[in-house]
């Protein structure tokens, strides 16, 4: 919603919702263990980050690890998650150089206490920061985050906190994990799957969607600007009449 117009005057979408697909794939072609293209994944999302940086992307939201992702064999869960931990370890030291705000959505509680803490420390270590707001999605899934949600709005109103008239799009919103996010202008998947595999389901109301069959660790600059300039095209309208 928020678009920022660049010097060469193309539009900005000010969130884009990644959803990382295909690692497995990019390993398989290549001989190698899935785990190896996990590990090329996780290394992209840093580059992609600030190539979107640096195109004036304020919001990047990565999904990670959705909550279906639980029913693959139990060597590659813990692969991931190591990956992931580690990953959330180092990006202390990078969103410090960087000024990156990181956030985390998805319920954490049920990761082991070391790594919640991890979580934990790098969100408060970076909340003040004012650069490019990077939100993992870790243990996600939309339809949990709107349980989630459900209970503790119930929980208020049975406190009497809140009334049922007060239930409105916004205190909905406010109860999901995404509420210091903007909703997401500009959703890519890679690897050419068409679906959203439980990603954000209310936020993207109203969002744009750019498929490409890139596999995710092959991500580059070019495909970014290949889905900005897509995005670019589209008239939104919000249910509105063309300006
Ligand atoms: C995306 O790559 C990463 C996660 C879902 C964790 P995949 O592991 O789904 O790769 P493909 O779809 O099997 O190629
Ligand atoms: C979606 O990818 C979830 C993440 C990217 C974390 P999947 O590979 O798990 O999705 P499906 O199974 O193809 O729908
Ligand atoms: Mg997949």
């Amino acid at each position: 919603m928020g678009d920022i117009i660049n010097s060469d005057g193309r539009k900005i979408p000010e969130h884009v919702a990644i959803i990382l697909d295909g690692n497995g794939r990019w390993a398989k072609k290549r001989f190698l263990p899935r785990n190896a293209g996990h590990v090329q994944g996780a290394a992209n999302i840093e580059k992609v980050c600030t190539i979107a940086r640096d195109m004036g992307i304020k919001y990047v939201t990565v999904y990670a690890f959705s909550t279906e992702n639980w029913k693959r064999p139990s060597a590659e869960v813990e692969a991931i998650m190591k990956l992931l931990r580690q990953y959330l370890k180092d990006c202390r030291k990078k969103c410090k150089k960087n000024n990156m705000k990181v956030r985390v959505i998805g319920d954490i509680s049920v990761l082991d206490e070391d790594f919640q803490n991890t979580i934990k420390d790098l969100v408060d270590y970076s909340k003040e920061h004012t650069g490019l707001n990077f939100t993992v999605a870790l243990n996600y899934g939309s339809r949990d985050e709107i349980r989630r949600a459900f209970k503790e709005i119930m929980k208020e109103h049975d406190e009497g906190k809140i009334s049922l008239d007060d239930i409105d799009e916004k205190l909905i919103s406010d109860h999901l994990d995404t509420r210091e996010l903007p909703d997401p202008d500009l959703v890519i998947r890679t690897s050419g799957e068409q679906r959203m595999s439980n990603y954000m389901m209310w936020q993207i109301a109203y969002s744009e969607f750019y498929f490409t069959d890139t596999l995710w660790p092959d991500f580059s600059k070019k495909d970014l600007e290949a889905a900005v300039d897509f995005y670019n095209k589209v008239d939104r309208r919000f249910g509105g009449i063309k300006s």
